[in-house]
């Protein structure tokens, strides 16, 4: 099905069970333990051996020899791979690092050997008598220091967030030293692991010259492919299995070296092979959201009108690595005649920089929006009222080029009374509750909307049940459900008469999990393959397919009903389509809108912060399921909150590794850190963005909320922040004399 005018009146408009707050199907598996992980899959092959992987202790230069002889002689050692055996192999194209092959370090932990064992303890105690003779050479670990030599880059998250090296409108230079109020102000976010629960992990089988991974990946077409190209095996020898994924933001995005060495094990022992990577590996030997230093200047009349406005982001990178888009939303996000955006890229010898939730617009809002935060205070605006007054129904670079829908106004305002914020004391540190300095801070929220080619097969049989395949994921989102209820209203039948398969490479290729792209583009997959079902059912019946109506079960056209499940009595009935996207994304700039309101605690002695309560309101098109997209936008305000107060990856400068390698060092929010969190839906639909009228949210509820975390840490002290995270250390000295 070819989408590329708007969505007309559809199946989905009647709203039975769509749009219903529901239940995860799958949730009493998750909850029970038993939706198996890939490491947890021990009956998919017989005879499982474990594998081990050994990673660089180097950041940068050769591998000169491995002595695997002791190791080899080990108890339970099977078999022992080292990259010194293979060439180095191909990459994914969306990929800077190599995963294995060659004797080149290109950073920290990258894989150079699998060690395959009868038990896991036996394979990791085999490893560490591998002895690694290195050639090391110096390398580049330092943004702050290398970010003088960055060049003008040009960058693609994959995900729906870009840029040029440098955008202009107007003239940013001249408007800006014309501007009545200016404001410039550098500021700095941290390097960030995705710190997933569940790890990379992959069981292979080999079957003569065809392979079987049973992984956790966000992407199944992606790795398919990247797979069969990193193996050098024709795709058709290849199928990826990731039914379950314990979380991804990012980090599974791609296949990583528990699959590549998962397979090279495999064959090597002639045994199914697991592979998971520990702690350490996650975070050194896979992807992470890349350290950026950003500049913003603003220029406004004295009535807040932004006449000038520039944003310049600064990150680092492997050779061949993209940089950080921190400056997408700057291009959309408020009106203003003289624009310039700039990316510029540094070469650092640290671990691949790759997409984490929402890449560019999470650490480009964390400090857009605290800009605007000071730009309003210099103005004497408040700053809910600040960015309504530059608010934009069309993008400000080309205005002929309306948003689908843009209700960022009514997120604000909404938002503003159900929070309370007019009780606001917009001098800092005036509200004191016992020990603590109270605060109030609020910030925008923008994420784009990307829609991606999805396909899916539903299958009637005899009974009436409907199955659903595609080759989507559900990385703890909520596919799964959104799916049986797309399939579920489309064919008039209840949720449990719907099964829904996802994650396996025989399916039809979707969409898969990113750049909050899934939700959208998969359901849509779903729907037209679910109109052409219906088509088959109607002939099946001898029905004007025109005529036929789906429900309870039924199909019914004039005064005939008969069970769904009749028109597949003589055989299953199957179809099978993609949803396809035309350039109607192009001619209208389809984006996510929200606002986020924080309430801090800082304590008056010590200065610990503490959430206090927080409140998104969202504008996303039509929300599928109200309950699953909470949890997405909850679970966004959780990590946004991380990114403002805890989470960091320590670069080692000397030594070029993330030196918090696990979860004790790399802190992330827990239950005691996040008190009351609201979400609110404000009610839309977008007949632009595809036949659900939905939009992406799973990346929205992560952008803007740090930077209202920083700006309630500023009302509460009258201490702003600069470079994030904002631990204690930052602001203990500077606190106001306790009273
Ligand atoms: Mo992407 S960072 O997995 O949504």
């Amino acid at each position: 099905m070819k989408f590329d005018t708007p969505a007309g009146q559809n199946p989905i408009d009647q709203l039975k069970v769509v749009g219903k707050p529901t239940d995860r199907i799958d949730g009493k598996y998750k909850t029970t333990g038993t939706a198996p992980y890939a490491y947890e899959r021990h009956d998919v092959a017989a005879n499982q051996a474990y594998g081990y992987v050994v990673g660089a202790g180097i950041a940068k230069g050769r591998v000169r020899r491995i002595d695997t002889s002791a190791a080899k002689r080990a108890p339970g050692v099977l078999a022992i791979v080292t990259t010194l055996e293979h060439p180095r192999m191909e990459r994914g194209k969306m990929n800077a690092a190599y995963l294995f092959g060659g004797d080149e370090v290109q950073h920290y932990h990258q894989a150079i050997a699998v060690v395959v064992a009868e038990t896991f303890e036996q394979a990791r105690a085999a490893a560490f008598l591998v002895t690694i003779d290195y050639a090391p050479v110096s390398g580049q670990f330092d943004l702050a220091a290398e970010a003088k030599r960055a060049k003008p880059v040009p960058g693609d998250s994959g995900e729906g967030s870009g840029g040029n090296g440098e955008e202009r409108v107007g003239d940013f230079e001249g408007a800006f030293a014309q501007a009545p109020v200016q404001f410039d102000e550098t500021y700095s976010t941290a390097d960030e692991s995705h710190a997933m629960m569940e790890p990379h992990a992959t069981i292979a089988a080999w079957d003569g010259d065809k392979v079987t991974l049973w992984t956790s990946n966000q992407m199944i077409a992606w790795g398919h492919g990247s797979l069969a190209k990193i193996l050098g095996v024709p795709k058709e020898n290849v199928r990826l299995d990731s039914p379950y994924v314990g979380g991804g933001f990012g980090g599974k995005l791609f296949v990583r070296a528990d699959a590549v060495l998962a397979a090279l094990g495999a064959k090597a022992a002639r045994r199914p092979v697991k592979v998971a990577l520990t702690r350490p590996l996650v975070m050194n030997n896979t992807t992470h959201r890349p350290a950026t230093i950003q500049r913003v200047r603003i220029g406004a009349t004295k009535d807040g009108t932004i006449t000038a406005i520039a944003h310049e982001s600064t990150s680092g990178n492997l050779p061949d690595g993209d940089p950080e888009t921190a400056v997408n939303q700057t291009k959309l996000l408020y009106a203003g005649a003289n624009r310039l955006t700039a990316l510029k890229l540094a070469h650092l010898d640290l671990p691949e920089g790759n997409a984490m939730r929402a890449p560019g617009e999470a650490p480009g809002l964390m400090v857009l929006e605290v800009a605007m935060d000071e730009m309003a205070e210099k103005l004497g605006l408040d700053p809910v009222e600040f960015r309504i007054r530059n608010d934009t129904q069309v993008d400000p670079s080309d205005p002929k080029r309306p948003f689908s829908h843009r209700d960022l106004v009514g997120c604000l305002t909404r938002g503003a009374e159900k929070f309370g914020w007019s009780k606001r004391n917009a001098k800092p540190g005036q509200v004191r509750d016992g020990q603590w300095l109270v605060g109030l801070g609020m910030a925008a929220a923008f994420r784009n909307n990307m829609v991606m080619k999805s396909g899916a097969r539903v299958r009637l049989d005899g009974s009436g049940t409907v199955t659903v395949e595609t080759d989507m994921t559900d990385i703890g989102t909520g596919s799964y459900t959104i799916i049986a209820q797309t399939a579920a209203e489309m064919m008039g039948v209840p949720l449990d008469r719907v099964v829904v398969r996802l994650g396996d490479s025989a399916f039809p290729a979707s969409s898969g999990s990113g750049g909050q792209f899934g939700g959208n583009s998969s359901t849509a997959g779903v729907y037209a393959a679910c109109v052409k079902l219906r088509e088959a059912v109607a002939q099946r019946l001898g029905i004007n397919s025109a005529d036929a109506v789906f429900v309870d079960g039924q199909v019914r056209a004039g005064n005939r009903a008969v069970p769904l499940g009749e028109a597949a009595s003589k055989g299953e009935l199957s179809a099978q389509d993609t949803i396809e996207f035309g350039d109607i994304s192009k001619k209208q700039q389809q984006s996510t809108f929200g606002a986020h309101f924080v309430e801090v605690g800082v304590d008056a002695d010590t200065a610990e912060i503490r959430v206090r309560r927080m409140l998104a309101v969202c504008a996303a098109g039509r929300i599928l399921n109200p309950k699953s997209a909470r949890s997405q936008v909850i679970g966004g305000m959780v990590m946004g909150t991380g990114a403002a107060l805890m989470e960091e990856l320590a670069v080692d400068t000397t030594r070029g590794f993330f030196a918090n390698h696990d979860l004790a060092g790399y802190e992330v929010p827990v239950h005691a850190d996040i008190p009351h969190q609201e979400v609110v839906f404000l009610d839309e639909v977008d007949t632009m963005s595809s036949p659900m009228k939905a939009k992406g949210v799973g990346e929205l509820g992560i952008c803007g909320v740090g930077a209202a975390v920083a700006n309630a840490v500023y009302n509460a002290t009258g201490i702003r922040v600069r470079n994030y995270p904002i631990t204690l250390d930052k602001l203990l000295d500077r606190m106001p004399d306790a009273a």
